[in-house]
């Protein structure tokens, strides 16, 4: 397919590095691409970034049918420009096209767009240490029609943003608030689509979380309210009595590509991993017999963040001593020098921009 470019005639001033925030300034370009029945995905063009003008009748407005995804460009320090394992960001953008009946891409072309784009946008790509450009992949409905069924036509757009840390608080520790009152999703749900529900399902829990002085929620299965899924917008790993512990994939997680980079390390590293359910209690009972040793939470945005204090019912715990953790530190290192061009990539996760 062909892929028409129109550059943008006044480039904006770019962000000072070192001030970087999470998805606050965007680039001078976009990526937009139709879908008719008629025509399938057509009209893919890069072009000035600017807004999608959209009828009030507009079906993702009023149903949310939409998906989107996110992963990053980072510089390595001879200037090279390179994504980590973006194909899988393109297979899981497939896999939640089909879950909310949106039609699939072809992966090959939506990843060459990205390529395309992010190298039309190499300037953006922040010199800072630990700052990236983060890409936001995202489909929308686009018909104009109230009655509810999946739209007709679509629009798929990808907007790219410079950034530094997603958490304020940096690569430091989390406080964390579990609840058993709300919950983020449930099996049989959409809960392991990447997906705007997902998102709008959680701020309530989190903005009371927030209240009571905590960075996230830790959601728990929404039958039994026993079993832990994931810790705000990540993926979450418990080191109990050395062994690496994370939820299993059961529907209503979801499939975090940092997840899956941070098991298969521990594999390599033969540091025993278990894909495992794992209840509140388990963790409160680890923490008083002394075999709870870290929780950090991993995903795309954050990378890993480590969680230092957990509030369930009427008690508070430390984890650890308070600190960073050596696993989630370790995680941190390995991935980052990874993505950064620190450290050899004896898997393959890394793919040139150019
Ligand atoms: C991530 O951890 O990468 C996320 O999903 C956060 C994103 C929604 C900003």
């Amino acid at each position: 397919m062909d892929l028409r470019l129109e550059r943008v005639e006044n480039p904006k001033k770019r962000p000072d590095d070192s001030k970087l925030g999470f998805g606050q300034v965007f680039t001078d370009h976009m990526f937009n691409m139709d879908y008719a029945p008629e025509s399938g995905w057509h009209n893919a063009r890069i072009e000035p970034y600017g807004p999608i003008v959209m009828d009030p009748a507009t079906m993702v407005l009023h149903y949310g049918q939409a998906i989107f995804e996110g992963l990053k460009a980072y510089r390595t320090s001879d200037g090279k420009i390179q994504l980590f394992r973006p194909e899988r960001n393109v297979a899981r953008f497939n896999r939640s096209a089909q879950i909310m009946c949106i039609p699939e891409v072809d992966e090959a072309f939506a990843l060459s767009a990205i390529k395309r784009l992010v190298a039309i946008e190499k300037d953006w790509v922040p010199r800072a240490p630990e700052t990236s450009l983060y890409i936001r992949p995202t489909i929308v409905a686009m018909d104009p029609y109230l009655g509810v069924r999946p739209s007709h036509t679509y629009r798929f757009f990808v907007i790219l943003s410079p950034v530094g840390a997603y958490y304020p608080e940096g690569f430091n520790p989390l406080k964390i608030w579990v609840t058993d009152k709300y919950v983020r999703a449930v099996r049989g749900g959409v809960g392991e689509a990447k997906t705007p529900a997902n998102y709008a399902a959680s701020l309530f829990g989190a903005e009371v979380a927030k209240e009571a002085g905590y960075t996230q929620v830790l959601w728990l299965d929404a039958v039994e309210r026993r079993y832990i899924e994931e810790v705000g917008t990540m993926n979450i790993f418990f080191v109990l009595n050395g062994e690496l512990a994370t939820p299993p994939l059961g529907g209503s997680i979801l499939p975090g590509i940092t997840r899956d980079s941070v098991l298969a390390l521990a594999r390599r590293w033969n540091v025993p991993v278990a894909e495992r359910p794992v209840t509140i209690d388990e963790i409160m009972d680890a923490h008083k017999n002394g075999s709870l040793q870290e929780i950090f939470g991993s995903g795309t945005a954050a990378v890993i963040s480590p969680v230092n204090h957990l509030a369930w019912r009427d008690e508070e715990l430390t984890i650890g001593d308070g600190g960073v953790g050596p696993m989630a530190q370790k995680f941190y290192a390995a991935i980052t020098d990874i993505q950064y061009g620190r450290a050899e990539d004896p898997s393959g996760w890394i793919v040139p921009v150019e």
